[in-house]
């Protein structure tokens, strides 16, 4: 095999369909189901949103309202998922925090699952753990936050929607309506996106049979690097170091003479812009209105301009997320499980594809090792001279 056979990164390599959402490069644009995601951010409540993806169509009211209805009883952080949280150093990173209460909450349902053939789950055991997994994210990204704070869990409402109810658990207090629909877009936003790393980390542990928890656990190790959704986290690091936007052009040159990527730019696939950029932002700018904060903006603006400027290279979704979050009064380490709690439902979604055809994924190397040798030349003492 030569090496332009080998795609470093899977770069470029269709590994197969995928009915749940176009990622179109060209024409920047990304449809979930076939719907413009700019158009859903627009209209519809996560909920309904969640629904398309695992469901392919958008709910009828009755639908909505008993998804609505199943995610409300789910909502409460459970004594066990606590416990096991309260375990965790309070400094550990929330998403090792996230990525344990997956875990536990996955083998509190599947305990009396003893046979591994048997785990896997038909679909309708499928999508009822999707919806326990979206429903309980929430209380557990909250509880995380207010963990570090030193504040104690706040119970669910059920009389306010996902989004409004995730930041009522957040922060112990009504959202105003602005603050709301801002969320609102970005869990959208962050649905679901093809065959990114956590996607397809998913999908491959989805391929050997293995069960739906597994597959989200394992997706949750994948997103929590900076390559992929920690970059959101990485951005207000970066803003936290810039200060203000008169420092942006001295920053930028340090940065790029040293060589660092700077988080919230670039794209595997769009390399023309990021089709949910334009919606996240507006979202910014509404936010950034409501907490009149033009200083957000302006270092926002003036790292964009410079850096696309010199580069060419433009901002992705974590970009306007990252100060978005900032300003709603998410700690920076929150950043990326939010990216969990809305990108649960893409994980899914996709999980079920995967096991409605599946093929085992089990890609092929080439080996570029030691030649073959034998086991009477090995001599110890020289082993790791
Ligand atoms: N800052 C500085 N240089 C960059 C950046 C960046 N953000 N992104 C790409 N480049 C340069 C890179 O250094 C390389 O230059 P050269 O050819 O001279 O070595 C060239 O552009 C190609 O970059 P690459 O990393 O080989 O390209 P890729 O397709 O593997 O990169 C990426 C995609 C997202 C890993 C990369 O753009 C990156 O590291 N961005 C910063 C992290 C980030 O924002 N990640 C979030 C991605 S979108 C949300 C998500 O999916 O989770």
């Amino acid at each position: 095999m030569t090496d332009t056979e080998i795609k470093k990164g899977l770069a470029g390599v269709t590994v197969d369909y995928t009915a749940i959402s176009k990622v179109n490069p060209d024409t920047n644009s990304l449809l979930y189901r076939g719907y413009p995601v700019h158009e859903l951010a627009a209209t519809q409540p996560f909920e309904a949103v969640a629904y398309l993806l695992w469901h392919g169509e958008l709910p009828s009211e009755t639908q909505l309202a008993q998804l609505r209805a199943t995610e409300r009883e789910r909502r409460a952080l459970t004594d066990d998922v606590k416990a096991a949280i309260d375990l965790l150093p309070v400094e550990a990173h929330p998403m090792d925090e996230v990525r344990t209460a997956v875990s536990v909450i996955g083998a509190a349902d599947l305990a009396g699952i003893g046979n591994v053939m048997d785990a896997v789950g038909t679909p309708e055991e499928n999508l009822d753990r999707s919806i326990r997994l979206f429903a309980a994210l929430p209380a557990i990204v909250a509880y995380g936050q207010r963990r570090r704070r030193g504040q104690d869990a706040v119970a669910a409402r059920d009389d306010l929607d996902y989004a409004a109810n995730f930041l009522w658990m957040t922060f112990g207090e009504e959202a105003d309506p602005v603050v709301v629909d801002a969320f609102n877009r970005s869990m959208i936003l962050y649905a679901e996106h093809s065959f990114n790393a956590s996607t397809f980390t998913a999908r491959v542990i989805a391929s050997t049979l293995s069960d739906l928890y597994s597959a989200v656990t394992g997706a949750v190790g994948a997103l929590k690097g900076p390559l992929h959704g920690g970059a959101n986290e990485a951005v207000l690091h970066i803003f936290d170091e810039i200060g203000s936007a008169d420092r942006v052009t001295t920053w930028l040159d340090d940065a790029l003479a040293r060589k660092r990527k700077i988080m919230g730019f670039g794209h595997r696939v769009y390399k023309r812009g990021d089709s949910r950029v334009p919606t996240m932002k507006a979202a910014l700018d509404s936010l950034v209105a409501h907490y009149d904060r033009p200083d957000v903006l302006a270092l926002y603006d003036a790292l964009e301009s410079e850096f696309v400027g010199r580069k060419g290279i433009y901002p992705n979704l974590d970009y306007p997320s990252g100060p978005a979050y900032n300003l709603i009064g998410f700690d920076t380490l929150t950043f990326t499980p939010l990216f969990v709690a809305a990108r649960i439902t893409g994980w899914t979604a996709h999980i079920m594809e995967q096991q409605a055809s599946n093929a085992l994924i089990r890609p092929l190397s080439a080996y570029n090792g030691s030649d073959e040798r034998h086991i009477e030349g090995y001599v110890p003492d020289s082993a790791t001279a």
